[in-house]
């Protein structure tokens, strides 16, 4: 996570916070999912109550900082997610970073080059990249990068994040929240990704499987 920080910082990115236990309006609502949206299906909640949860990713942060400033916004978001899934690639808690860049021009050209600057500063010239179209319901168009490294088995491809241009529904709800049109979707564009850091990790250490990181395996830990 400080390494992925720390690329990004020479990027220009601010770190920004967000709490883990949520409310439904920052980690579905706010971000064009509504209640009975069959996306809320892709991500399994731990409810707390009818509008608390534990936030499945780090998404609502974008809400939060954009609720609070004026566009251009510049940040990224790490932190703790929960979701009610356990097997190889996917532990009940992980971590993402979130990133957010809305300025006037963002095209899909400058979240390419972002995100192909950033895997080759983190991981190195022998992984590769594939960037395959995906769905969203807050980002338009949205894409998933997959990472393959020679040190895990038969180099399979990872995925390691999500991302897209922001749907200019997420910019309206800000707009309804701040009661006025500073993020004019015909003025700013912006995109968004949000990281798996522990699929960072399994592939540039050669991990197979993510629950070991949580086991609290001497054998396993004493390597790091
Ligand atoms: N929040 C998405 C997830 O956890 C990832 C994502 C973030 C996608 C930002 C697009 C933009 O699966």
């Amino acid at each position: 996570m400080e390494d992925i920080v720390e690329v990004l910082a020479r990027l220009g990115y601010t770190v920004a916070e967000g709490p883990e236990v949520e409310l439904d309006r920052y980690n579905f609502e706010a971000l064009n999912i509504p209640r009975d949206h069959p996306a809320r299906d892709m991500q399994d909640t731990f409810y707390i109550g009818d509008d608390v949860l534990l936030r499945t990713h780090t998404s609502p942060v974008q809400i939060r900082v954009m609720e609070k400033q004026r566009p251009p916004v510049k940040v990224i978001a790490p932190g703790k997610v929960f979701r009610c899934d356990a097997d190889v690639t996917h532990s009940p808690m992980f971590h993402q970073v979130e990133g957010l860049y809305v300025d006037r021009g963002v095209t899909f050209a400058h979240l390419k080059g972002t995100l192909e600057t950033f895997v080759r500063e983190l991981f190195g010239p022998e992984f590769k990249v594939r960037i395959r179209p995906s769905f969203f319901p807050f980002t338009e168009p949205s894409a998933e990068v997959d990472i393959s490294s020679p040190f895990l088995a038969g180099g399979r491809w990872l995925e390691v994040l999500g991302a897209g241009m922001v749907d200019p529904a997420v910019f309206e709800a800000v707009n309804q929240a701040r009661g006025n049109n500073d993020y004019d979707p015909e003025e700013w564009t912006g995109f968004a990704w949000g990281l798996g850091v522990e699929r960072v990790a399994m592939l540039r250490c050669g991990i197979g499987d993510i629950r070991l990181f949580y086991e609290n395996d001497l054998r396993f830990l004493r390597q790091f």
